[in-house]
């Protein structure tokens, strides 16, 4: 992986939060890049780390929230890790912004439309009023919204859920970022909807030149929009490879069992339909076998004794596809168990 060309690189991010039940260990050793003009995608089931994951990104974890040092987080070539708090709130909104994933919770019931989408201007730069509404107005002229001059005094309860969701992606670019990290931005809404939101992030992707991290539960969202797809199980990226690539042929028993649950393109497949019981994040027990071992169906007794570490996928169609499942060792499934047999 080149660091260069990426807006955003991300080596071996780790979040460890309290629960009522312990620790947590909810992010696992994370890494991925994101490239101008890209859309990448995180996909896996509920509770997995996918928020955690970008909320990582831009320093805004649960109070109990812990990222140790060793993790790395670079946005244009600025550690994100060693940033004051100060510098951070000019990170946030002008370098990388991002829509939450309850839309409903993310707007303001007592502010218009127009005093939340001008809102970055006002915190980060010195544009007199006149000026912020103008260019809240072209914003949210910008992301479809009907009726511009009507809406910016209006509430969002007076708008639909698609419209606010336009108003929150308003407000997420007005101080025009290079990166949006995008929350299951589509979840809230009917299909149509979806699409519709979907075709609105891909066409300013193109206008704004924006790298986009965008994470859904949805395959079907997923084969619409990325240009790659990273897989999250239990806090760990467990298979990433080109859209096509991993569509094609997955490597992961788990990524096949997501494919497998997709009923029909443009339908949606909610991942939380996967039989067996999703794991526990429990601090104590990572790393000591694979978590997918439970409910896996080509499980082979090393996956209950050891953690997998990534292995390169050949890849037909070019670009780089990785897992982390015994099964793909370069020795084959009968070579590592032969050499893990005699250890
Ligand atoms: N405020 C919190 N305090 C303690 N644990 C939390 C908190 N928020 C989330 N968690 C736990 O952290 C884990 C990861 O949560 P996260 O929100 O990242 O999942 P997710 O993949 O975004 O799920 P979803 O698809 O439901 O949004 C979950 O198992 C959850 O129980
Ligand atoms: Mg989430």
């Amino acid at each position: 992986m080149t660091m260069e060309r990426a807006l955003l690189s991300v080596r071996d991010l780790n979040v460890f939060l309290q629960s009522d039940d312990g620790p947590l260990h909810v992010v696992r050793n994370v890494s991925f890049d994101l490239s101008r003009g890209e859309t990448l995608v995180t996909v896996g089931e509920s509770g997995c780390g996918k928020s955690m994951t970008a909320r990582a990104l831009m320093r805004l974890l649960p109070e109990t929230g812990d990222v140790p040092e060793t993790s790395r987080i670079l946005c244009l070539g600025r550690d994100v890790m060693r940033l004051s708090e100060r510098e951070m709130q000019s990170v946030r909104g002008q370098e990388m912004a991002m829509i939450f994933q309850d839309p409903s919770s993310s707007l303001n019931p007592t502010l218009t439309v127009g005093d939340q989408v001008e809102e970055s201007l006002r915190l980060h730069t010195p544009l007199p009023k006149a000026e912020r509404r103008g260019r809240a107005l072209e914003m949210l002229r910008a992301v479809g919204l009907s009726n511009p001059e009507l809406r910016m005094n209006q509430y969002p309860h007076e708008l639909s859920g698609g419209m606010r969701q336009r108003v929150l992606i308003a407000g997420a670019l007005i101080c025009t970022p290079r990166i949006l990290l995008a929350d299951e931005p589509t979840t809230a809404l009917d299909v149509t909807t979806q699409a519709d939101i979907l075709d609105l992030i891909r066409d300013l992707q193109r206008r704004f030149d924006l790298a986009v991290l965008l994470i859904t539960h949805d395959l079907g969202v997923a084969a619409e929009a990325g240009d790659r797809i990273q897989v999250m199980y239990a806090g760990e990226i467990v298979e990433s490879a080109p859209k096509r690539e991993l569509f094609r042929a997955p490597a992961h028993p788990y990524t096949r069992a997501l494919l497998r649950s997709v009923p029909r393109p443009g339908e949606g497949a909610r991942l939380q339909a996967l039989a067996g019981t999703p794991p526990t994040l429990k601090l104590s027990q990572g790393g000591v076998r694979c978590p997918f071992a439970p409910r896996c169906d080509s499980g082979m007794p090393i996956c209950a004794r050891a953690a997998p570490p990534e292995f390169h996928v050949p890849s037909a169609g070019g670009g780089e596809h990785r897992v982390r499942c015994w099964l793909r060792h370069p020795q084959g499934p009968e070579g590592v168990e032969g050499r893990n047999g005699l250890s």
